[in-house]
């Protein structure tokens, strides 16, 4: 079993990247298989609506996106990291995940646990969490929690160490997910199926 931890961050190696790195231990440790993914500093276009993606079940016009859509079809689950900018999520990260997200990606990510971390220097982490808890719950993601909301306090990588409870709450995410995905492979073993797709109702309050 695989999970991808995302950086949204500018920074390859910041206070993000720290965080992740935290529950990435507890994932291993707990015998998953991880791999970490940067966005990196080239922007990402946000999604023009050009619906490109529907033919080919990924964005036509950024390359990183299908990149990863690629890897995400064989993950089992994921999580998104991004730094607070003004209280919400990264713009970079914000493009990604909306261009993500709307490229047919429903097969992609069903009932594949999902987990979002926050880093900020003081504010904003819990608004930037809704903001990113939007992508799973409209993906029929299961929502991994851990003992606080996902967030660490820093302004560079080596502040996140200094956040005790910060780092537990990354620490306990890790081993929250490691269960549940051990719990849906426990699952399908004993074979339980997932539920059944429900045919698409699209109602846009259009009377
Ligand atoms: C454009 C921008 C906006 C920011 N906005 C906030 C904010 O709203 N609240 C906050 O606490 N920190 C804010 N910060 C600070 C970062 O969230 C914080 O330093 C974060 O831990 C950096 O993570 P990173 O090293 O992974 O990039 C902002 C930083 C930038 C560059």
């Amino acid at each position: 079993m695989k999970v991808l931890l995302v950086n949204g961050s500018p920074h390859e190696n910041g206070c993000t990247d720290a965080a992740l790195r935290v529950v990435e231990t507890a994932l291993r440790e707990a015998g998953i298989e991880t791999q970490r993914f940067w966005i990196g500093t080239d922007p990402i276009g946000g999604c023009t609506a050009c619906g490109g993606c529907s033919k080919i079940r990924a964005c036509v016009r950024n390359e990183i996106v299908r990149e990863f859509a690629a890897l995400a079809d064989e993950a089992d689950g994921f999580v998104f990291g991004s730094p607070v900018h003004y209280a919400g999520i990264s713009g970079n990260l914000a493009a990604f995940m909306d261009c993500l997200f709307f490229s047919q990606s429903r097969e992609r990510f069903r009932m594949k646990p999902a987990a979002c971390v926050l880093s900020a220097r003081r504010a904003g982490t819990t608004a930037a969490y809704d903001q990113m808890i939007k992508y799973f719950g409209i993906s029929e993601m299961p929502i991994v929690s851990s003992c606080y909301w996902n967030m660490v306090h820093g302004a560079k990588a080596e502040d996140v160490a200094q956040d005790a409870e910060g780092v537990r709450c990354m620490r306990v995410l890790g081993k929250n997910m490691a269960y549940l995905l051990r719990a849906f492979e426990a699952g399908k073993a004993a074979g339980l199926e997932l539920p059944e797709v429900e045919p698409v109702v699209r109602t846009n309050f259009i009377r």
